[in-house]
């Protein structure tokens, strides 16, 4: 089991350059490492998973940098997207902008009843670009995610929980060891099994019904293969 930890509790976790190029060496290790069949990610302080991006890092640079940066920031997003083990994400307090867009990149969100989530990014005269207009309407639906981009609608845990923009919803104190729970029981099962489940259903989501059931039989069939064509 592997942990990546946003540690910037001192600024609520915002995000900045330093993180972006920490979290591509951190992400890029992890999907390399046959070892980790299983992510944790979470934020360390009391107020704040993440609070956003850092607006005196982001908004500061002069446009050619900027664009450079959308698109280095694009590449860390794609990878996050792209890393084969289940990452489950454990989130508190602040979870706004880029904050939510992270989790989004996880697989499973677990929140602590003091989480607010939010996307202030219209507000500021910027959209969400760390996959969020993409990520945010596949998990919650086009009209209850253009009410957040759009409205700045925020949510409570529980809210995000009705709308299933997360999992579960535990006490603060319980957080990190339900996240652990449920990272635990997923590292109990065979890595090929639950790698090929993750893959089967995220690609799918991109692919006609067809495409999707075709795909589903040659990650089952790559399964059996493995195992001297057992079905099931
Ligand atoms: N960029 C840079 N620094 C930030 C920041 C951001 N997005 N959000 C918070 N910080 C810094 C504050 O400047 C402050 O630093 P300081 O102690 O050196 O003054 C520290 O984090 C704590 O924030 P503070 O505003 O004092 O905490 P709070 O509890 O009063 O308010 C928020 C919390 C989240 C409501 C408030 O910080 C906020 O609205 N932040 C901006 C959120 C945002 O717009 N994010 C960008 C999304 S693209």
């Amino acid at each position: 089991m592997a942990y990546v930890t946003l540690n910037r509790p001192q600024a609520l976790n915002v995000y900045n350059i330093q993180m972006r190029d920490d979290l591509y060496q951190v992400l890029s290790a992890v999907k390399d490492d046959p070892e980790v069949n299983v992510v944790i990610f979470k934020g360390v302080g009391e107020k704040a998973f993440c609070a956003g991006a850092d607006l005196s890092d982001f908004l500061s640079a002069p446009s050619p940098i900027v664009a450079r940066q959308v698109r280095f920031g694009r590449d860390v997003w794609s990878l996050f997207l792209s890393i084969p083990q289940p990452i489950v994400a454990a989130v508190h307090g602040y979870v706004l902008g880029s904050g939510i867009e992270m989790a989004l990149c996880c697989d499973i969100r677990i929140a602590s009843e003091d989480a607010k989530f939010g996307l202030p990014e219209v507000g500021l005269g910027i959209i969400p670009a760390a996959g969020g207009t993409q990520t945010l309407p596949r998990a919650i639906g086009v009209a209850r995610a253009l009410e957040m981009l759009l409205a700045n609608r925020r949510l409570s845990s529980e809210e995000a929980h009705s709308m299933g923009l997360v999992n579960q919803v535990v006490p603060k104190n319980k957080l990190l060891e339900t996240a652990e729970e449920v990272a635990r029981k997923i590292a109990s099962f065979d890595p090929r099994a639950v790698r090929n489940a993750k893959q089967a259903v995220l690609r799918g989501l991109n692919l006609s019904l067809s495409e999707g059931l075709d795909l589903e039989r040659r990650l089952a069939a790559g399964l059996r293969g493995g195992r001297g064509g057992r079905q099931g």
